[in-house]
């Protein structure tokens, strides 16, 4: 069963303040599920997000969120699949979604393809058309709907649609040959130039919208070998750049969190051109990510913990919430995953944690099974959302 006693909760939760039957608390449960937990959220009485007492401030509410990640939303073309992942979202409270607001092609892919940028002509191309960006307006006016909020990001470190190696492929230069070195394209001033028209591609179509929590710089930035100085440099100036065109969203970095004090293993060095804490002091961004993937690190699960808890630290020594945002593995996912969740929600500054990644049932069939893939009405579900959902209320005092 997806709700026990813990139903009135994630009803206040997802309801907020459009829920008049919270006198429902006592009511069995039965009498609660369906319509109520249908009902829109009130878009009118969202607000833009803002970081407060090391936390998200969502709509009024400062507390501990849960959320997950989905880099498949934006290239959905069928609209009902977009409503309905939404309102399994919105049913079982989980508050964030992160989402891929990239999608870069080099060459100009099959009629009904989505693909958000082009470098397959003479001059890169934003698709600002029904394949294009009115897609990603699909998503967010869906998530005002449920009252998800969404962290967009803007480039992936890695070649799956498209990435850095895409404008370096297209701009040129030493490393236009080498997808595996990334270090050109944050100093490239026509790869940047363009990376900020699209920047302010996206930003200007949402700017207006609360829906949106925060702008997130890159997916997993890294520049192996490189002074951590080109990473700084690359997202004090992008970071200011958002600012100037949206000064009412939080923008973030979206990097995995290495490269801080600890225990000495890969992930706390700074091989990967990443200073976790150096970063995290650039004024303009509100607070800082990290993600957990022990089995590509080779650290252990229980490591996992530590992790968690140095980052907390370093977080509120900036004094900046930061956000779980993505953890996965590929086995076990309940066992190996729920300990990481318990000690993010005891850690302070940890502001809330996304899963990767949701799996739903579509139109077309279940979504990506990576293997790390939570699909809804599964035990993982159960375990990692519905336990977890529970454990973030007590938290929460709710
Ligand atoms: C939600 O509210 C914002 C303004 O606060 C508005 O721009 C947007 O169109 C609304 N979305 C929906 C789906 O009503
Ligand atoms: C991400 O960036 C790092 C550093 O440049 C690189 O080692 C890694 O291969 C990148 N991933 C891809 C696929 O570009
Ligand atoms: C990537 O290129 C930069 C600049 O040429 C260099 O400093 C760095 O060591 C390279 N990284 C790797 C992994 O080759």
């Amino acid at each position: 069963m997806k709700f026990n006693q813990f139903l009135p909760l994630v009803a206040a939760l997802v309801l907020g303040s459009s829920c008049a039957p919270l006198e429902g608390v006592h009511l069995p449960i039965a009498q609660q599920a369906g319509s109520q937990l249908h009902k829109r959220f009130d878009n009118s009485t969202a607000s833009f997000a803002k970081t407060a007492n090391l936390q998200f401030d969502i709509d009024g509410a400062s507390k501990y969120y849960p959320g997950t990640n989905s880099y498949w939303i934006s290239f959905m073309t069928n609209d009902a699949d977009v409503d309905s992942t939404f309102a399994t979202l919105q049913e079982n409270g989980l508050k964030i979604l992160r989402i891929w607001g990239f999608n870069d092609v080099n060459e100009k892919p099959q009629e009904g393809t989505v693909y958000f940028q082009s470098f397959a002509g003479s001059e890169p191309v934003i698709n600002t058309g029904a394949d294009g960006l009115e897609r990603l307006d699909y998503v967010v006016k869906s998530a005002e709907k449920h009252g998800i909020k969404l962290i967009i990001n803007f480039v992936n470190n890695w070649t799956d649609y498209g990435g850095m190696a895409a404008y370096m492929k297209f701009f040129g230069g030493a490393q236009s040959a080498d997808a595996s070195n990334n270090s050109a394209w944050y100093t490239s001033t026509e790869a940047q130039a363009q990376y900020k028209k699209y920047i302010e591609a996206v930003v200007s179509r949402f700017k207006t919208s609360p829906t949106v929590l925060a702008w997130e710089l890159a997916n997993e930035p890294r520049c192996k070998g490189c002074d951590t100085s080109v990473i700084f440099n690359w997202a004090s100036e992008t970071s200011k750049y958002v600012k100037s065109l949206d000064p009412n969203h939080l923008v973030t970095l979206g990097d995995e969190g290495f490269g801080l004090e600890g225990d000495g293993s890969y992930p706390y060095t700074y091989g990967e051109g990443v200073d976790f804490v150096k970063n995290l002091g650039i004024k303009e961004l509100d607070f800082g990510t990290f993600h957990l993937y022990p089995k590509s690190w080779g650290v252990s699960n229980d490591w996992g913990n530590g992790w968690v808890e140095s980052h907390g630290a370093a977080c509120a020594a900036a004094g900046k919430p930061c956000l779980f945002e993505e953890y996965g593995t590929e086995t076990d996912h309940c066992t190996v995953e729920q300990p990481w969740q318990k000690t993010a929600i005891n850690t302070k500054a940890i502001a809330g944690d996304l899963f990767w990644q949701l799996g739903v049932d579509t139109s077309t069939g279940k979504t990506h099974d990576d293997g790390n893939t939570i699909y809804t009405n599964s035990e993982d579900w159960k375990c990692l959302v519905d336990n977890h959902g529970e454990a973030i209320a007590q938290r929460n005092g709710a």
